[in-house]
């Protein structure tokens, strides 16, 4: 068993994804309008720099029906179908979001109505909280799912952990290409078909931060765009010491590198490019410390193994960038960390659920899906605010436990936005009061076989009050 000592495996038996229909082409007219608008020196500079050096061509794009409720409630059905359970098998929905719908009410409790709705059952008897820390609130959301079972408090077989959210930035800001939608459902259990967990390996660490957040009231995040790099490459390093640091211990190989620990590098991934910093800040790390390194690296990325490194942020930046173009990385690079990016590349940033859409990705894009099976993968989870927390997992059986549906969605029945049309989408709803309280605008595809946000309520009175309250319906196709 590759649990160590752990008397249970715990871990993820079954993962979906939902993204919406619509979505923006970053290389057409969005950059034909954008670029005078950024100041960017011609249309081909701006697809550039947001193709090659953020690595995003397409954002998905939430339709007026659509919210992070029903993008967690899609992904749930999708989940639960995949895996073949009865849903009354789930004991907990924990969804982790930074885009709640409601300042009180758990996102987990409308998700949970929406499926009793669908599968014509009853849930009551399930615990269903919300998690929220920036993108890294579903990584919180399923310690907590697996510590019940590793605990045996868990009631039923199943967890369902929901990681949903929208990214959404000021239009013509340097964070506008790093938007998009969707939600990652994963069933969480014992002797899990697809992922097992290992047990006390995690590095978890916390710092107070300013480097992205929304201010109650505001529908677009603040962000410090650069400082945000840095936080999370330093967050992520700390982190990955204090994994490495059990990890070494529990799977029995002092000394061991990540990459030797690790056959997949996931990482949290609010843009593509965003990975491969943090691949080089982490295997960086890990190869200068190695003796049995020194001459590859003297040769590829020699200020790597500068004592200033540690001291002079320029230094380590000049030895990241020289290290970027070494053979030595590439191939790394190539091997354990491109195969999670294909999906982003075309969905954009899904905020809590951006590292779970890498696993998926690898596991949607693997040429032998049944070769995973054995190998190990490093999870690198980040929330601004800021928190990192570094676990890993063994794959068990992912030809059979994972039903590839991401690509054919993407593939298949997408549907392009115009520029006029995606900001009007946007701006939202228009209201005299809270926007919360606006009507749902008019959908640009009219709902079809999927869950759709219906109505907001508008009665406060003395018989009844559901005044903000969102009702939601599954509409079939
Ligand atoms: C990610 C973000 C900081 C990028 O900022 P930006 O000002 O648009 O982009 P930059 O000018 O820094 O360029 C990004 C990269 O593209 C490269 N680039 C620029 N033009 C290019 C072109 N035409 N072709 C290829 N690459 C190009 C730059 O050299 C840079 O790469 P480097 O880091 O290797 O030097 C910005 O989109 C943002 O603030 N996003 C939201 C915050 C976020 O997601 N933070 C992550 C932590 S959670």
């Amino acid at each position: 068993m590759q649990n160590g000592s752990s008397s249970r495996t715990v871990g993820i038996d079954a993962i979906a994804v939902h993204v919406p229909r619509l979505y923006l082409d970053l290389r057409d007219e969005w950059a034909r309008v954008r670029a005078p608008e950024l100041g960017e020196a011609s249309v081909e500079q701006l697809v550039g720099k947001v193709t090659k050096g953020v690595g995003v061509t397409e954002m998905a794009v939430p339709d007026a029906h659509e919210d992070s409720a029903t993008l967690a409630a899609m992904a749930a059905v999708k989940a639960i179908t995949h895996a073949g359970i009865d849903p009354r098998d789930v004991g907990t929905i924990a969804v982790g979001t930074e885009t709640t719908v409601d300042q009180s009410k758990s996102i987990g409790a409308y998700v949970l109505g929406m499926i009793e709705e669908h599968f014509g059952v009853e849930l009551r008897r399930v615990g269903a909280p919300q998690f929220q820390f920036a993108c890294i609130g579903a990584t919180y959301a399923l310690e907590s799912a697996v510590n019940a079972f590793r605990a045996g408090e868990a009631t039923k077989p199943y967890s369902l952990v929901i990681a949903t959210d929208v990214s959404k930035y000021p239009l013509k800001s340097a964070g506008e290409y790093t938007q998009g939608a969707g939600a990652v459902a994963m069933l969480v259990s014992e002797s899990p078909r697809l992922l097992a967990l290992d047990a006390r390996v995690a590095g978890t660490i916390t710092r107070d931060e300013r480097d992205f957040f929304r201010p109650n009231g505001l529908s677009t995040a603040v962000v410090d765009g650069k400082y945000s790099i840095d936080v999370y490459l330093g967050a992520i390093a700390e982190a990955t010491e204090m994994y490495l640091e059990r990890a070494r211990a529990e799977l029995g190989r002092p000394g061991a590198r990540i990459d030797e620990l690790a056959d997949h590098l996931l990482f949290h991934v609010p843009f593509p490019r965003m990975s491969e910093y943090a691949a080089l800040r982490v295997l960086g790390e890990a190869w200068r410390a190695d003796g049995s390194l020194r001459a590859a690296l003297a040769a590829a990325a020699p200020q790597l193994l500068s004592p200033e490194l540690e001291r002079d942020p320029a230094v380590r930046k000049e030895a990241e960038k020289a290290l970027a173009k070494s053979v030595i990385f590439r191939e790394c690079y190539e091997r354990r960390i491109e195969p999670s990016l294909a999906l982003s590349r075309r969905i954009g940033n899904i905020y809590s659920g951006s590292m779970y859409l890498a696993l998926a990705s690898l596991l949607e894009t693997a040429a032998d899906r049944a070769a995973l099976a054995g190998s190990r993968a490093a999870f690198f989870s980040y929330g601004s605010g800021a928190s990192a927390r570094v676990f890993s997992g063994v794959f068990v059986d992912p030809q059979r436990a994972y039903v590839p549906h991401v690509t054919q969605a993407l593939d298949g029945a997408r549907v392009p936005l115009d520029v006029a049309t995606y900001e009007r989408l946007h701006a939202g709803p228009s209201s005299d009061g809270p926007p919360s309280l606006a009507q749902p605008g008019k959908s640009v595809l009219p709902p079809a076989g999927e869950f759709a946000l219906a109505r907001i309520g508008t009665d406060q009175g003395p018989a009844r009050t559901d005044l903000g309250y969102r009702y939601y319906e599954w509409v079939a196709s």
